[in-house]
Parts: C-alpha cells; structure tokens; sequence
C-alpha cells in the first residue's frame, strides 16, 4: 500500500519541532515530515541520540535537521532551546510534544516521586513545551500535536501514573484547543497503541511472551509502526483537517476495544 500521498514538498518551508524527537515514536514523526521536506528541530535530553537522530533525517532526506538537548520539565531550559531552534529556522508551523516517561508499577508499590517524575514529564512537559512556543505559533495557522495514550481513557493495570498524566494531557489539549483558536491555532493529539521498537514497548511489555499475547489480543493482530504515528500527523498539520481541533484520535490497533480486561489478562492480573 502507498503510504505516500503527501506531495514530497508538501512541507517545504514548514518549521516542525519535535519533544522527545531523538527515539521512538517522536524520531518516527519527525521522519514523515523530513519526508516532506520540512525543516526539523529536535529537543531531548541526550545529546549523543539527538546528534545521531539529526544526522539520520540529513542523510535519509536531505532535509534541514537541528538539534538542541533540553528536559522539558525545565522550562526556562527548553524555552532557551525553543528560541534558538526559531533563530534558525523561523516561526513554528508544527509543533509536536512527544516526550513522554513511563515503566510498569504497582500503585501500592510506587514511590510518590516516580509517580511524579511522569506527571511532570507528560503533563508538565507538555505545558511547558505549548507554553514556551505560543509566541511563535501566534497568527501563523500553526499546529500543535500532543502524543496521549490509550492509557488516558483506558484504566490500565500498573499505570496509574501514566493513565492520570496523559489524561491531563488530552484536558490540557483541548483547553489550548479552544483557548488558542483566536490565534489560529489548532491543538490535537494522538493516542499510539502499542508501537513497534520504542522504548516504551521495551519497558511495558519486555518478553516475548507478553508480545505474543499482545498480539493475540489486538483486533488488528499487529504492532504499530513508528511511522504510522507520522502519518496522522501530516494528516493534521495538513490543511485536509482544518477543521480538526481539540480531538483525541487514536493508532491503537484497535487496543482500547478490547478494555481494562484485555491488557490485565497480557499483564497476568487476572
Ligand atoms: N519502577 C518503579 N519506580 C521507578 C522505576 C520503575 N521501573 N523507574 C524509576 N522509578 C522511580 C525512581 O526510583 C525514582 O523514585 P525515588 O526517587 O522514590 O527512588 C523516580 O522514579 C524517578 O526516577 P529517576 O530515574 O530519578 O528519574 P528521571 O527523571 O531520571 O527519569 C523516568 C524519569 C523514571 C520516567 C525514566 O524512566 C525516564 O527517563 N524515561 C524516559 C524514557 C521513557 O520512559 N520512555 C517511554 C515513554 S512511553
């Protein structure tokens, strides 16, 4: 199936900046828009992933790739990177908050600080990231996209932190959503199932047996593709969806039909 229905210019021009840009879903998104032709700025914490990241997208499209090392939950950190990524490359025409923390933990056994650590980077980063941003996607007909989870509607077993936090994030989206439409502004976010080679994957669902089950249990019978998560959002940032604001859409493979039941059986919660 041709994947390819975007013009390769259809972003030309276009400034997209990526949270969490370097790995996983976020370097999958920020590939369909080098695709594209956009002009791509990475923010992550690792320097070393984001300068190997930025090289990639160079190399595999040609496209203007920038980088810069931040932790979204410091703002004045990330807004420093924000400007400088808009030094160079212009105002924000896509912004993308991808970064995200997660790992599988019993509420009963978690410590409040790691529950914290992924309320501040889900839903702090993400604040944080629109908030630093919005003088420059003012006026510009710009996008923001927000990575949620199944999890944010989805109760699910030993994710009682990410489950609230990407709740917020869906809540906060839509506020922006309604809250920046006067500055012609649209919001949305995307909740990735179950997505192939990401560290998310690697931390919830660890052995090959829980993957088997994983896929037994999916209505699709298969992981997601990094790049289908890309998709949707060139679908978004397009002007097919003009009229797309404040909606949640998930890429799940159908994971949030089979329900609590469903991922408690892959987790052995009974
Ligand atoms: N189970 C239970 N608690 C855990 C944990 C686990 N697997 N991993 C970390 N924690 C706890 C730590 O013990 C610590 O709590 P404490 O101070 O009470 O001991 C707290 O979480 C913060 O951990 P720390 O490693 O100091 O945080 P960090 O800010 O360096 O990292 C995380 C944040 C914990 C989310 C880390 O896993 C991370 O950086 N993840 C990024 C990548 C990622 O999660 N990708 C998947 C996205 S879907």
């Amino acid at each position: 199936m041709d994947s390819d229905v975007f013009k390769e210019d259809y972003f030309e021009d276009n400034h997209v900046v990526i949270t969490g840009g370097s790995s996983g879903v976020g370097l999958g998104i920020a590939r369909r828009f080098a695709s594209k032709s956009a002009d791509v700025s990475l923010i992550a914490r690792d320097e070393g992933k984001l300068e190997t990241a930025s090289d990639e997208l160079r190399d595999d499209f040609g496209a203007g790739s920038q980088y810069f090392s931040s932790d979204v939950r410091n703002y004045e950190d990330l807004e420093a990177s924000i400007d400088s990524a808009v030094d160079e490359y212009g105002s924000i025409d896509v912004l993308v908050c991808a970064a995200a923390g997660n790992f599988p933990a019993a509420a009963a056994e978690m410590s409040s600080n790691a529950f914290k650590s992924v309320i501040d980077i889900d839903v702090m980063g993400t604040f944080n990231t629109c908030r630093a941003s919005h003088k420059y996607m003012e006026s510009s007909g710009s996008n923001i996209i927000a990575i949620s989870a199944p999890q944010s509607v989805q109760p699910t077993p030993l994710q009682s932190h990410a489950c609230t936090a990407k709740a917020g994030v869906d809540s906060l989206i839509r506020t922006l959503a309604l809250e920046w439409s006067e500055d012609g502004i649209r919001a949305n976010a995307i909740q990735p199932g179950p997505v192939k080679d990401t560290e998310g994957l690697k931390r919830l669902v660890p052995d090959e047996k829980t993957k088997e089950k994983l896929h037994d249990v999916l209505p699709t019978g298969r992981l997601v593709d990094k790049e289908e998560i890309g998709d949707l959002c060139l679908y978004l940032a397009s002007s097919l969806a003009q009229s797309i604001t404040g909606a949640v859409i998930p890429v799940d493979g159908g994971q949030m039909l089979i329900g609590s039941g469903g991922m408690a059986q892959i987790f052995d919660l009974g």
